[in-house]
């Protein structure tokens, strides 16, 4: 919660505390035998507004609940009850708001021993130096649930026993109490030049966490279908959040739950023998295979006899025939292919795991729900209910009237496979929002089934829909749905338009410039996906995503080719670098020099947060925040000296040390974002 934020609910929890008293004094005055109020036009709105109120105070109690309780991150650290005694026993990477909940944790727990899970409420500081680097926002909480146990008390004085009790740490120069109970947390020097001192030295390291394994099912187009804008959407925000976690060495499966199995493949294998008689010795040529798909579909349409022959292709590719297997298995190579395209441009590893790899244990799994009672019979088909008791929503449709199994059937087979087999910790599904039910339905009944037990759960990580600059349904100009090599053409295309705009194509070698060249098409194409909120519907336009301005791509990779050509110009080396850091090291005396320190200082937090809750944008908008704060460095400080005909006269090693922890925080930044940098654009 931010200060802003627990300011407003402060004000608001007492506002309505202030209206709920009013009332119900009033009510103490007619219940004392005041019958003033008799005739009284305002009684029934006084009465209702009542109502209103005690319902909007238990929605407000109910809301500090919520914003106080510690996302899961959070718990795993308080496990961890070894304080921070030592700044040098730290190895490089800290999430210091961890350790800071573990400080005041403590704090808060001796100071009132008597309170159950009490909230922890810790936060970055806004851009004033006089709230400090961090601040603890949790004496308004904790005097509200001390106010319900009739404990008289105010959030100043319970700001000032939390500070009394808190254990001194390496981490903080002082604490401080302020405003209304805020406790403001400065931190210590001491702390942020050793962290940039070990990153100098030995790069980024991860902060440690539990190691998981960790499923993630995202890209999964269908065969012989498009890979579409959404499929794209899936591919670049799955790929990013594998490498966040890749980055604090989980154990990620990436899968392509590839739409590979199902009756659209009867039609399909029966097109394909009249098309290409001898396919089993000559691979046919399918060039277009939607084209080809949809010839298929409208002889499946028209003609009768066909339709026929493609039911009983499917019965035979069922049967596990072996012609028919090879059918598929021809029609699944050629998508396969042209999808391998798009991974290739984008750089993206991903293992093919279609549905079709569940199919002889759906048999299982389906007899395993039959026997246990959980499916039921519905006009033909078998359907199962999250809740049997309260019918919600949508059921699975779990065996189809014709014997035929689904979506849902492969759906709730996976999940056992991810959860027995693969012995996953996190399950994470990368689609649109469209499919969140579906999402939700499985985990239901996964739980139901025993499948799913305990904080073992689906997590289904939305997207909204590509549009464009229209805002409508993203299409190109003649109507047409927009292929996805295409796309990242005319991104190739528009980029190196705007390279040679700026006159690179006479500084850059051939070389060069065209690794800018793709490192802004592919980079601003995944930055401008990730650097939303993913739930909201995104405006695909390459106008706005090739802007050198503002929080784009392109902006931030010039950025960092601008803070590694400080340390080039100088004609510093990174040994150099490293003598200074062990002699003088970091001074971090100009406020600019302490802001950026800080903000380099976050990493950590930002990668957790982002681990847990899944959404990139804060990346994104941290490594903009990095940009900002390094710029305002830069013109405020010299890293070089020079005099009047450009010769170096002084070198401030201390700064350009802190370019180049920037600029190492900033490109793995970029990794994790799969955006590619480069040394010069
Ligand atoms: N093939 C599906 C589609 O195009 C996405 C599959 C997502 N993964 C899953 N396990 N259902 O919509």
């Amino acid at each position: 919660m931010s200060e802003l934020d627990a300011k407003l609910l402060e004000k608001r929890t007492t506002d309505a505390e202030k209206q709920a008293k009013q009332i119900e004094e009033e009510l103490d005055k007619i219940a004392k035998g005041d019958l003033s109020f008799i005739g009284d036009p305002n009684l029934d709105k006084l009465l209702s507004d009542n109502e209103k109120l005690k319902h909007r105070l238990a929605i407000l109690e109910n809301a500090i609940k919520v914003e106080s309780s510690p996302n899961p991150v959070i718990k795993e650290s308080r496990k961890r009850p070894n304080l921070i005694m030592d700044i040098n026993s730290i190895e490089g990477s800290i999430c210091i708001l961890d350790e800071l909940k573990n400080v005041f944790e403590i704090a808060i727990m001796s100071a009132y021993p008597s309170l159950e899970d009490p909230p922890v409420v810790i936060t970055v500081s806004g851009n004033n130096p006089k709230f400090g680097d961090y601040q603890c926002n949790s004496a308004m909480p904790i005097s509200q649930i001390l106010k319900s146990k009739n404990v008289k008390t105010n959030p100043r004085e319970v700001a000032n026993n939390i500070l009394n009790k808190a254990p001194t740490s390496p981490l903080i120069e002082k604490i401080e109490v302020a405003g209304a109970g805020f406790l403001n947390i400065y931190l210590n020097k001491a702390l942020a030049t050793h962290i940039l001192s070990c990153i100098l030295r030995y790069g980024i390291k991860p902060p440690p966490v539990k190691k998981e394994k960790v499923i993630v099912d995202f890209s999964s187009p269908n065969i012989a279908k498009e890979m579409h804008v959404g499929h794209l959407r899936s591919t670049i925000i799955g790929d990013s959040i594998c490498r966040v976690l890749e980055f604090l060495n989980h154990d990620v499966l990436r899968l392509n739950h590839l739409g590979d199995w199902g009756t659209q493949f009867g039609m399909l294998i029966a097109h394909l023998q009249d098309m290409f008689p001898n396919y089993k010795t000559h691979s046919p040529p399918i060039s277009d295979l939607q084209a080809f798909y949809k010839e298929s579909k409208k002889r499946f349409d028209e003609d009768e006899e066909f339709k026929k022959r493609a039911y009983s292709c499917v019965v035979q590719l069922q049967s596990g025939q072996t012609d028919y297997i090879a059918a598929w298995k021809l029609i699944c190579e050629v998508s396969r292919q042209e999808f391998q395209k798009i991974y290739d441009r984008l750089d993206i590893q991903i293992i093919d795991r279609g549905e079709s790899f569940y199919q002889s244990r759906m048999d299982t799994v389906v007899k395993e729900l039959k026997d246990k009672g959980y499916l039921e019979e519905d006009e033909g088909r078998l359907i199962m209910w999250g809740n049997p008791e309260k019918h919600e929503g949508i059921p699975l449709t779990v065996v189809k009237s014709d014997g035929g199994y689904t979506y849902d059937t492969s759906d709730i087979t996976a999940i056992k496979q991810r959860v027995e087999e693969e012995k996953g910790d996190r399950f994470i599904y990368v689609t649109d929002v469209g499919q969140y039910t579906h999402f939700m339905t499985i985990d239901a009944c996964a739980r139901r089934a025993g499948i799913l037990k305990g904080n073992r759960k689906i997590e289904h990580v939305g997207f909204g829909v590509v549009l464009g600059e229209d805002k409508k349904k993203f299409k190109t100009r003649s109507g047409d749905t927009i292929k996805l090599i295409e796309l990242l053409d005319e991104g190739l295309k528009r980029s190196l338009d705007k390279l040679v705009e700026k006159g690179r194509d006479k500084v850059l070698t051939p070389e060069e410039l065209k690794q800018a060249q793709e490192a802004v098409a592919y980079g601003c194409i995944k930055y401008a996906d990730l650097s939303h909120n993913r739930i909201n519907d995104y405006i695909f336009s390459f106008d706005k995503m090739l802007d050198d301005k503002g929080n784009t791509a392109v902006y931030l990779l010039y950025a960092l080719t601008r803070i590694r050509s400080i340390a080039r110009t100088a004609q510093i080396s990174n040994e150099k670098l490293l003598e200074e850091c062990d002699t003088s090291g970091f001074k971090l005396e100009h406020e600019t020099e302490w802001k950026l320190a800080k903000v380099l200082l976050k990493f950590p937090e930002v990668i957790l947060k982002v681990s847990s809750d899944l959404y990139l944008h804060s990346l994104c908008e941290y490594l903009y925040e990095i940009s900002l704060a390094f710029t305002d460095f830069y013109d405020k400080c010299y890293c070089v000296e020079k005099d009047k005909s450009g010769n170096i006269v002084k070198i401030f090693y201390e700064r350009l040390m802190l370019c180049e922890v920037t600029a190492k925080v900033m490109e793995r930044c970029f990794d994790i974002l799969g955006i590619k940098t480069v040394s010069k654009m």
